[in-house]
């Protein structure tokens, strides 16, 4: 017994080191300016720092271009080298400015020499299917991708770095479950090397969403992309819970909740699958996803440790108080949880939706609409997304009374019906587009319900 509880340790051990986990890293700050190295710098030894935690040291990206410039490289990449943090690169590829994102990996590949010590896989494009799904362009989500543009993005990525650095680097596409599942885009999926999935059961209005089903939301969804990956790796590159922010559904924002998601979601997948959280700190946006209320705060918002996992079956967890803990919560808001997993009310209607394209700070609010009863064999699927620059800061979404006050730029909206459902989006603010720079953001939701 005792010689195979060291085996299982030692094992879980390796597995612990062979698996990525960090946070998501938008180019912009929540209202609009741009980060530069210094910020990264912060926000990544914030991570490493986090109290009652350990092991945050990854950051994906979804944009190789810094903020304000054509294509020079994001200094997400120089802070990285400085804090020894792992990079899951991301080309930002809807908008029609890749040539921009390559001509930026190519010049980072030519400018750091550590490069590829950093760099653990490089994702072309984030969510562009899900934006250019039937969902997705209802709810006004922006500019998407369809497979056939971006299996040709993921060759000319592919060449662009053959004979480099970076040429062993692993590739991937980021996207929505139920982007993923749609067998028009199974192309996409025999040219990776990796999936990356996003999903938020607090997006998942066409079913009872909250927090008490969450886990199993979660679960599903990842299962049903996992199904069609044809063997090849599923990292989640992103998920989360909101600390503050409207009530989606059922789902309610709160510390209490977030910290009952991350100990059924994140606590397990962290050390044994690659794990991008969304997301470190997003003070200021609604709804709020971050971990932190400052790119500087070490002390969490609530209990990172994991260390009361196996008590959180019961709502009682998400209250419990560790030392680590900075309970004082300045975003909590709304109504705090146990009470919120009724799962009665969900199903049904949801819409609405929030949009912003400004790329900056303002974001104007459309209802978008719809409902259609669901049945108890339609599954749900939510997610959001964030774009090259603000999906640190925007976390967009929708529901019917969705309020849209995120600050960042782009826009996310969320809408449910029936058997499809609804998302989140980014857009890009158009004088950036124009100067070649990624702006937008995002998050948003997706419902999608499919029958089974
Ligand atoms: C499935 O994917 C295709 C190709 O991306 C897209 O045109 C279609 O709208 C998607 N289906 C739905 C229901 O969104
Ligand atoms: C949960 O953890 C506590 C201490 O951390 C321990 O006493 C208890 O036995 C654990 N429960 C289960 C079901 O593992
Ligand atoms: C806890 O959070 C509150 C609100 O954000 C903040 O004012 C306070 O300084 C934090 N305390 C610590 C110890 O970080």
């Amino acid at each position: 017994m005792f010689s195979k509880q060291v085996v299982a340790f030692a094992m879980a051990l390796a597995t612990a080191e062979a698996a990525y986990q960090g946070f998501n890293y938008g180019s912009t700050n929540v209202d609009g300016s741009s980060k530069y190295q210094a910020d990264y710098e912060t926000e990544f030894q914030t991570a490493k720092n986090l109290v009652g935690t350990s092991g945050f040291t990854s950051a994906r990206l979804y944009t190789m271009i810094q903020g304000g410039t054509t294509n020079d490289p994001i200094q997400a990449i120089p802070a990285a080298i400085s804090e020894d943090t792992s990079l899951l690169l991301g080309l930002w590829a809807s908008g029609g400015n890749m040539a921009n994102e390559i001509a930026a990996l190519k010049s980072a590949i030519g400018k750091y020499d550590s490069l590829s010590k950093q760099v653990i896989g490089i994702s072309v494009g984030s969510e562009d299917m899900y934006r250019n799904s039937v969902t997705g362009s209802k709810s006004g989500a922006g500019p998407g991708l369809g497979p056939e543009e971006l299996v040709d993005y993921i060759k000319e990525v592919r060449a662009a770095i053959a004979g480099t650095s970076l040429s062993g680097v692993s590739i991937g596409h980021v996207d929505t479950w139920d982007a993923w599942t749609n067998s028009s885009n199974a192309a996409v999926i025999d040219a990776l090397d990796w999936l990356g999935f996003d999903g938020y059961p607090y997006f998942q209005l066409t079913m009872a969403n909250g927090i008490d089903n969450a886990k199993e939301l979660f679960e599903e969804s990842v299962q049903k992309t996992q199904s069609v990956a044809k063997g090849k790796e599923v990292w989640i590159t992103e998920t989360g819970w909101p600390v503050s922010g409207p009530k989606e559904g059922d789902a309610v924002a709160s510390i209490a909740n977030a910290q009952e998601y991350w100990n059924q979601v994140a606590c397990p997948l962290l050390g044994n699958t690659n794990t991008w959280w969304y997301l470190l700190d997003d003070a200021g946006a609604s709804p709020s996803f971050g971990v932190t209320s400052g790119p500087s705060n070490t002390t969490p918002l609530y209990d990172l440790s994991c260390k009361s996992v196996n008590s959180t079956s019961s709502s009682s967890a998400a209250g419990s108080e560790k030392s680590a803990v900075n309970s004082s919560g300045s975003s909590s808001s709304g109504s705090t949880s146990g009470a919120s997993s009724t799962g009665a009310s969900s199903t049904g209607a949801s819409s609405g939706s929030v949009s912003s394209d400004t790329g900056a700070s303002s974001f104007s609010t459309t209802s978008v609409a719809s409902s259609t009863p669901l049945t108890s064999a339609t599954k749900a699927a939510g997610s959001s997304s964030g774009s090259g620059s603000s999906a640190g800061s925007s976390a967009g979404s929708s529901s019917g009374s969705s309020s849209g006050s995120s600050s960042g730029s782009g826009s996310s909206s969320g809408s449910s019906s029936g058997s499809a459902a609804s998302a989140s989006s980014t857009q890009f603010n158009s004088a950036s587009r124009a100067s070649g720079s990624v702006f937008g953001a995002i998050v948003a939701a997706v419902v999608l319900g499919i029958a089974v």
